[in-house]
């Protein structure tokens, strides 16, 4: 596909998997997309998994993600994953204010945009989720919430840091449910987003920036939604489970 930010796709395999059936899956992903140096393809298993899967993926061209980590860099944090001990696997990028983390972990803001600025501290990408809920589209105030999302988790970023920024727009309706926002209704908060961006770091860093769609993406509707001109790539939840699916949705979308 003819667009200048270079696509990334990632798998966000939440709380799915063990070691074992982790292995699996990546040993048949390899296969699939081993020829496959258009687009980033990344995995991110749970944190019991990446030791294992970082090893079968290491000649590979899979990166590996991680879906969270400590906004602090180490100490009394009971239960808590910092960034270095994410790095002794070679984890490139975070998963950080997923939907699921804000209504369940009560993730605000201003923790996502500490947690942001830690990732970049260990040069690791943080992919940043934001999205409305239906009732918050229904009620139309979309944007004010992404732009709100936007600006407080991004607070703080240097426009250089930006750059090595994920953004993906997840709206929370369409997570889970089987149904996935319109191409349409997607590139409008996508091109929303590259607005505030370009309000924040300017028009160059905004168009350099990669903005991934997430919400029920499947083999089917890869090559339509990747075909927009703000949509830069996917994070995939369910469908990153099987690897024939997961490897259609990265070759439908070259
Ligand atoms: P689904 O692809 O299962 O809708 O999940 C999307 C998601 O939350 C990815 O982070």
């Amino acid at each position: 596909m003819d667009k200048d930010r270079k696509l990334l796709i990632a798998g966000n395999w939440k709380m799915n998997k063990t070691v074992a059936e982790g292995l699996d899956l990546v040993q048949e992903l390899v296969r699939e997309v081993n020829q496959v140096k258009e687009i980033d393809i990344v995995v991110c298993p749970p944190f019991t998994a990446l030791s294992e899967v970082s090893k079968k993926i290491i000649e590979s061209n899979i990166r590996l993600g991680a879906q969270n980590m400590s906004e602090h860099t180490g100490g009394a944090y009971t239960g808590e994953i910092a960034a270095e001990m994410l790095k002794e696997f070679l984890v490139r990028y975070v998963i950080l204010g997923h939907s699921e983390r804000r209504q369940y972990q009560e993730e605000s803001d201003s923790l996502i945009s500490k947690k942001a600025l830690t990732a970049h501290a260990a040069s690791i990408k943080p992919i940043i989720c934001v999205g409305e809920t239906l009732e918050q589209r229904e009620s139309d105030v979309t944007k004010d919430v992404i732009g709100s999302q936007i600006r407080g988790s991004l607070a703080g970023l240097t426009s250089e840091q930006m750059l090595e920024t994920v953004i993906a727009y997840e709206p929370v309706w369409a997570i889970g449910t089987g149904k996935t926002a319109s191409s349409e209704q997607a590139q409008e908060v996508h091109h929303f987003i590259r607005t505030v961006l370009s309000e924040l770091h300017g028009d160059t860093i905004a168009k350099q920036v990669r903005i991934q769609y997430g919400g029920s993406v499947k083999p089917g509707n890869a090559r339509e939604l990747m075909s927009q001109p703000d949509i830069d790539g996917a994070l995939v939840g369910g469908a990153s489970l099987d690897a024939k699916n997961f490897s259609e949705i990265v070759l439908n979308s070259i």
